[in-house]
């Protein structure tokens, strides 16, 4: 079947009180990895592309790829800019086939972000594909933003209204202490979620679907392994399983996963090369790696998402 919106998928998983896994793709191992999981396990499925991802594996190339992945695979895919960060950008993306865009403007004041995440809208939906934004702001680091700890602000439920409004947006990043990246929260330390900031949210906006970044749970087993094989990764736990299990049963239709697929190839990728140093056949290490990314994309889609069996 050929790409599809998110539109139809997060009106099922609102109803049915699932989420949709948004996985970042950067090269064909990854994509294999997780289409294949997915295809399996016959879940819906969005796959997403950062600004970092275009220029390490080019627009055409990633595209391409999963074009090859719908081939493969039955199941509805939605091809994603993940934090799309200027107009330009997003409309190379509207104008090379993707389907799905996020204009990420939480960085700029309130009018701002409403003005640059209109514009987007408007473009994209005449072309027929379906916008994301945000309001709040996650600690972390994506691309060239990097936000600590101390500069992260929660959303303002009373914002949420006027923006989805004002902007036409299609679904609302919202940050309620999810963080980019492998490093969340210490070992020791207690992860907390706002979900009171969520329901709050959802009951300004009924039946608009909300998405989560940050959300990867940083597998122990596979920081384990990476340390354990010649990897200098500090200690750090993600966000616990059940938090985004709760998430993706209310509003929340959209969850990103990248950090933990991240993990998942690094340990595969080490532990081949560690244990026999004399490897040297790209085919040897990098299908270890695929196999984890495919095993961390079943469990989420099965234990996490429950969006198993929906597609
Ligand atoms: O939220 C950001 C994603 O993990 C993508 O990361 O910008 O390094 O590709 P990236
Ligand atoms: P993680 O770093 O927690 O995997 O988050 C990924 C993300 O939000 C991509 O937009
Ligand atoms: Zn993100």
């Amino acid at each position: 079947m050929p790409l599809v919106t998110t539109t139809e998928m997060f009106k099922k998983a609102y109803e049915g009180g699932y989420a949709i896994g948004a996985f970042n793709v950067n090269n064909m191992e990854i994509v294999q990895g997780i289409t294949e999981a997915a295809g399996e396990l016959n879940a819906p499925l969005i796959l997403q592309v950062s600004k970092g991802a275009r220029a390490y594996a080019n627009h055409t190339y990633l595209v391409k790829l999963v074009e090859a992945a719908l081939i493969e695979n039955d199941i509805p895919i939605a091809l994603h800019l993940d934090h799309g960060p200027d107009f330009a950008t997003c409309k190379s993306c509207i104008d090379g086939g993707f389907t799905s865009v996020m204009i990420d403007g939480s960085h700029y004041d309130f009018e701002k972000n409403i003005e640059v995440t209109k514009e987007v809208v408007e473009y994209a939906h005449s072309k027929g594909v379906v916008v994301e934004a945000e309001l709040g702001q996650l600690a972390g680091i994506e691309d060239d933003v990097n936000v600590s700890a101390d500069d992260a602000q929660y959303t303002q439920p009373d914002q949420v209204e006027e923006f989805v409004d004002k902007t036409g947006v299609d679904s609302l990043a919202i940050a309620i202490g999810t963080s980019h990246g492998a490093f969340k929260f210490k070992p020791g330390q207690k992860p907390q979620l706002r979900f009171d900031i969520l329901d709050e949210i959802s009951k300004r906006i009924p039946n608009f679907p909300i998405v989560l970044h940050g959300a990867s749970s940083v597998s122990q087993e596979y920081v384990k392994i990476i340390q354990e094989h010649g990897g200098n990764l500090a200690d750090a736990i993600g966000i616990p399983e059940d938090m985004l299990r709760q998430a993706a049963r209310s509003a929340v239709c959209k969850i990103n996963i990248d950090s933990d697929l991240r993990l998942a190839m690094t340990a595969g990728i080490r532990e081949v090369m560690w244990t026999n140093p004399a490897a040297f056949d790209p085919r040897e290490y990098l299908k270890v790696g695929r196999a984890n990314v495919k095993a961390v994309v079943a469990h989420k889609i099965k234990e996490v998402l429950g969006c198993d069996g929906k597609a």
